[in-house]
């Protein structure tokens, strides 16, 4: 794993095993922030939530969402996975934004998911699984997530987490009310998606690539001031 500076000052990194980048080289923490966290968070609005993070890679998509979810409040239960354990071992000195590094207690929530596991605090629960993910799907029952994070390498880099079955194992997974946000605006997923009985959505955040949300009730969108969505 090769360390790398994003656009907006956040640090990634590069995977020669799978030739491919982390985050988008725009940034890292924006990223995370407004294709996945922050759209997510707007549409689902209830005291309890509960998150699949697929996959846990660096940590932004899950440790974002801890800060998240101190600053307003709620309560997240939080369950990712990981096939790379060596990436997950070696989380501890990772130079995470202040954003992060700030709020949370990194070393005892690496240590926490490395040793036990979990990580719980007082409004949040943070599971992370060692292996496949596609294996560990098939262990979650059905409609029980709010917000997918759809955040594998990129579709070409690992197809199995892009296909249909993947999609459809998805759409038995997520609530009725739920959503999968993803930085993937590709056609061929989002046709896939639809195949797999989704509403499809552009978002639209600033001069990033667009990025897409799935739903199984398209009623549930609505524009954020600065994140646009349109059905496709
Ligand atoms: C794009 S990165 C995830 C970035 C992460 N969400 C973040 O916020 O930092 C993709 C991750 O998926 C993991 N991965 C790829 N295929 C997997 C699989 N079949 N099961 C579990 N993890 C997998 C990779 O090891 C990598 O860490």
């Amino acid at each position: 794993m090769k360390l790398i500076y994003t656009a907006d000052g956040s640090i990634s990194a590069y995977n020669d095993a799978y030739n491919d980048y982390y985050h988008d080289r725009k940034g890292a923490l924006f990223e995370s922030i407004y294709k996945h966290i922050y759209p997510a968070f707007h549409i689902i609005n209830k005291p309890h939530i509960r998150i699949l993070d697929l996959c846990f890679g660096l940590g932004y998509n899950s440790l974002l969402t801890l800060v998240f979810a101190k600053r307003i409040n709620v309560q997240v239960e939080i369950y990712s996975v990981e096939s790379d354990l060596l990436l997950l071992e070696s989380l501890y000195n990772f130079p995470y934004p202040k954003i992060i590094s700030n709020y949370l207690d990194i070393s005892n929530i690496i240590k926490a998911i490395n040793n036990d596991m979990v990580f719980m605090d007082y409004n949040v629960k943070l599971s992370v699984f060692r292996g496949d993910a596609i294996d560990f799907l098939h262990f979650l029952k059905d409609c029980i997530f709010d917000i997918v994070y759809q955040d594998a390498f990129s579709p070409s880099k690992n197809p199995l987490l892009w296909n249909k079955s993947h999609f459809l194992s998805l759409y038995e997974i997520l609530c009725n009310q739920g959503v999968i946000t993803t930085y993937s605006s590709a056609q061929h997923i989002r046709n896939i998606a639809k195949e797999c009985g989704f509403g499809v959505f552009d978002m639209k955040f600033n001069s990033f690539k667009n990025g897409s949300l799935f739903t199984k009730n398209i009623n549930i969108v609505d524009n954020l001031d600065s994140i646009e969505f349109s059905l496709c």
